[in-house]
């Protein structure tokens, strides 16, 4: 055959293949108000940069009938790309055929692409949309699963894994994006779940919708299983490319640094943390006033909100903050902001991103429901995380620091390498209040005006107590520091820290409380 013969076939060929699961699945994609996968890859990808693989894969299924079934890319695309002009591995599960459900092709697929990625060290994006194992494959569905998952733990830490959920995710599946770095979910198109509404009918007997079981709002603010909510694909795409312009693209590179800007000036720093402890503020402007251009990039925004972390630049490069947020519960951990926190500190260690840590917060959240929920194990998970990273650790004590809450939020004892404090730091056992009241109870009832003396005495222990110079006096901070020295500090922090070396004792591996 000659050679324009054949490349007509090629063409032929290619095209039965990307028309998917055809015109009437394509339609009914579209009417669910969702892009096809191809599409999607598209709008993340930088233009023409695109170059797919295996588009002639075919599953090799004999029961059910499957042996006359044609299934076109065997439900998912699987290609490289690139975002901001750096390469990418990407798949996108193609519900139009089987209902993007993974049968052994499909995984290895998958695999191959995943495989690419880590070898090449570039980051994975994975694009979710599937009814789960494909029934008819059985076990070979599972083991696809098994060798994804596997993948998903051996490239954990050296190069980003991102899933985006836009469909079903359901049964076991959601595990894949459970082992990946962010989840990204979109507003009535995302769907996870381990047992599905008619399971739990069938076993409970209770009626529940996909969306109020697993949908994209239970999941970026109930579960904490994403970290990015979106109204829609694009702003999901969009939300993509904003974090990778922050994160490095594998462990042994540093990210690129970009252009110095300053903080906007509406974000007056000496003006956020209000005098009085019992006031409010929102922390989220602290931060703001202190990186480049003000430009925060928040991750996991509605889910555990007394604790904020996320992305800023200082002086051009990426910092990591980990901040308590006194507009929600007065800023404490509690089992959830532990567990945020925790996650994200290790994120940033792995990939050699300094954190900054903004501390004011009266401690732990104290009550039954808090125990019973294993705060004690959730809140080790935070010491844990600070005391194992290695990447440069810089702490400022706005305000409030008491108790527990003050060693677990990167104190001086668990390796912060620079502590500073702004003058209204108090750094204490507990509150002024709470300490009185233990400590000179006899004094204040036996008082002839015992609510006089209960006053007096919580001002005596605020002069001894709630300042950052005892703690100073030790050594614990390095710099008591005014609020418009911080940027400065931190860059300077920052730049004498940047040849870090840190060697624990030999060990395979600690045993975190996960
Ligand atoms: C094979 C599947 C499939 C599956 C969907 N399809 N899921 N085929 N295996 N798991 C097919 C359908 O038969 C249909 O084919 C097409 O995909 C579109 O599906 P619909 O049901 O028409 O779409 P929709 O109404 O939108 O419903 C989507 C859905 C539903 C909610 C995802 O299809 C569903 O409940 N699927 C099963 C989900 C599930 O229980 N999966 C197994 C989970 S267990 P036709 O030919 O009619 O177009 C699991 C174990 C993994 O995943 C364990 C790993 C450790």
């Amino acid at each position: 055959m000659p050679l324009k013969r054949k490349i007509k076939e090629l063409q032929k060929k290619r095209e039965q293949v990307i028309s998917g699961g055809g015109e009437k699945a394509i339609e009914k994609q579209i009417a669910m108000g969702k892009l096809t996968a191809r599409e999607r890859i598209l709008s993340l990808v930088d233009k023409n940069s695109f170059s797919e693989y295996d588009l002639f894969v075919e599953h090799e299924a004999r029961d059910f009938n499957m042996d006359k079934k044609i299934l076109h890319g065997d439900g998912v695309i699987i290609g490289t790309g690139t975002i901001h002009k750096k390469p990418v591995a990407i798949f996108a599960q193609d519900f139009t055929v089987a209902g993007g459900s993974l049968g052994l092709m499909h995984s290895r697929k998958i695999t191959k692409i995943m495989d690419y990625a880590l070898k090449m060290r570039m980051p994975l994006i994975g694009i979710n949309d599937s009814g789960g194992a494909r029934i008819q494959e059985g076990v070979n569905s599972l083991a696809g699963y098994g060798e994804i998952f596997f993948r998903n733990t051996l490239s954990s830490g050296v190069i980003p894994q991102i899933s985006v959920i836009l469909g079903p995710c359901a049964g076991g599946a959601v595990y894949s994006p459970a082992l990946t770095d962010f989840v990204f979910v979109v507003d009535k198109i995302s769907k996870m779940f381990i047992t599905g509404p008619e399971v739990i009918k069938t076993v409970l007997g209770e009626e529940i919708s996909m969306e109020d079981l697993g949908g994209a709002r239970v999941h970026s603010e109930i579960t904490g299983n994403a970290h990015f909510f979106a109204k829609s694909e694009k702003d999901s795409f969009a939300q993509i490319k904003e974090l990778l312009s922050f994160i490095p693209w594998n462990n042994s590179v540093e990210h690129e640094s970009t252009r110095v800007r300053d903080p906007k000036r509406e974000f007056k720093i000496d003006q956020i943390v209000p005098d009085d402890p019992k006031i409010p503020y929102d922390v989220i402007n602290v931060i703001k006033s202190i990186v480049d251009d003000s430009n925060f990039f928040e991750v996991q925004k509605n889910w555990a909100a007394n604790l904020v972390i996320g992305f800023g630049r200082i002086d051009g490069k990426t910092v990591g903050f980990v901040c308590n947020q006194p507009l929600v519960l007065a800023g404490v951990l509690d089992v959830d902001s532990s567990d945020k926190a925790a996650r994200f500190i290790r994120y940033c260690d792995a990939f050699n991103i300094p954190i900054v840590t903004l501390v004011d917060l009266p401690g732990y959240l104290p009550g039954v429901d808090q125990e019973h929920a294993g705060v004690i194990r959730h809140g080790a998970k935070v010491l844990y995380a600070y005391s194992e990273a290695t990447v440069p650790k810089i702490t400022l004590i706005l305000r409030k620091a008491y108790g527990g809450g003050y060693i677990a939020m990167s104190s001086r004892h668990i390796r912060a390498d620079f502590v500073f404090a702004w003058p209204g730091a108090e750094i204490a056992v507990m509150g002024p209040e709470g300490a009185a009241n233990i400590i000179f109870r006899r004094e204040i009832k036996e008082a002839a005006d015992p609510e006089k003396m209960r006053k007096q005495k919580v001002r005596e222990y605020k002069t001894k107590f709630s300042n950052p110079y005892v703690a100073a006096s030790k050594g614990y901070i390095d710099a008591v520091i005014e609020p418009k020295e911080t940027r400065n500090l931190i860059i300077h922090a920052l730049k004498v820290s940047q040849h870090k070396s840190m060697a624990g004792p030999k060990k395979k591996h600690g045993i975190p409380p996960f």
